[in-house]
């Protein structure tokens, strides 16, 4: 698959303000910084198309992005982020739960973990939940750059352990930074879901 084009088209916190069309849409969850909004400009080879910062809860709503006037990939706030109030994480806790339940164009739920940490607890229920409600497993290891691969294969078993991945389910490394293995990702992402 290629990526030709790519905009912007709605925050949204609400259900009416996501886009009203059928397109297919694919979603990334994942902790608060981990690479989220990085992965989306890295696909679309753009740089600014997602804002990116080192502060995590960088993205507090609902980011739709138009992809080949085709398909949606939808950014999404981070969970696990310490320093915001409860009630700020009760609000984005809801804004993603009402997207993700019941929004029947979303066809795949990509999982992002930080490839230098075990997998949290709320890692390990984002997985179950993928699971639960019938998505093909995809786990992107991210920032893969900041490890060297003897630490990469030790991560690989990490990550598998402590979610419990089972062998249908997919775990691939990469790096927003140096992108390599691009075209990979980009296959293994949108297989069975769009042309
Ligand atoms: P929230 O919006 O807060 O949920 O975060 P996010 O998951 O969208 O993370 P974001 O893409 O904003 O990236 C967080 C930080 O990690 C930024 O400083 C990025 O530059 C950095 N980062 C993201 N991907 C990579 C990567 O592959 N390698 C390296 N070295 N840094 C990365
Ligand atoms: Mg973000």
């Amino acid at each position: 698959m290629k990526i030709n084009t790519s905009e912007f088209i709605i925050s949204a916190v609400k259900r009416e303000q996501y886009p009203v069309d059928n397109r297919v849409e694919l979603a990334f969850v994942g902790r608060s910084n981990v690479g989220k909004s990085s992965i989306i400009n890295a696909i679309t080879n753009r740089r600014k198309l997602v804002k990116v910062s080192q502060t995590p809860g960088k993205t507090r709503l609902i980011n739709f992005f138009l992809i080949n006037n085709d398909f949606y990939m939808v950014d999404l706030p981070g969970y696990g982020y310490a320093k915001v109030s409860k009630k700020e994480k009760a609000s984005w806790g809801n804004t993603v739960e009402t997207y993700l339940t019941g929004r029947e164009q979303l066809k795949r739920v990509v999982l992002l973990v930080d490839c230098r940490h075990k997998p949290t607890g709320d890692d390990i229920l984002m997985y179950n939940w993928i699971k639960h409600f019938g998505y093909d497993v995809i786990v992107i290891g991210t920032k893969s750059d900041k490890l060297s691969r003897m630490n990469l294969m030790k991560s690989q078993k990490v990550i598998k352990d402590t979610l419990k991945l089972t062998s249908e389910d997919k775990l691939y490394f990469f790096s927003s930074l140096n992108k390599e293995g691009r075209d990979e990702l980009i296959d293994l992402i949108f297989d069975d879901v769009v042309e």
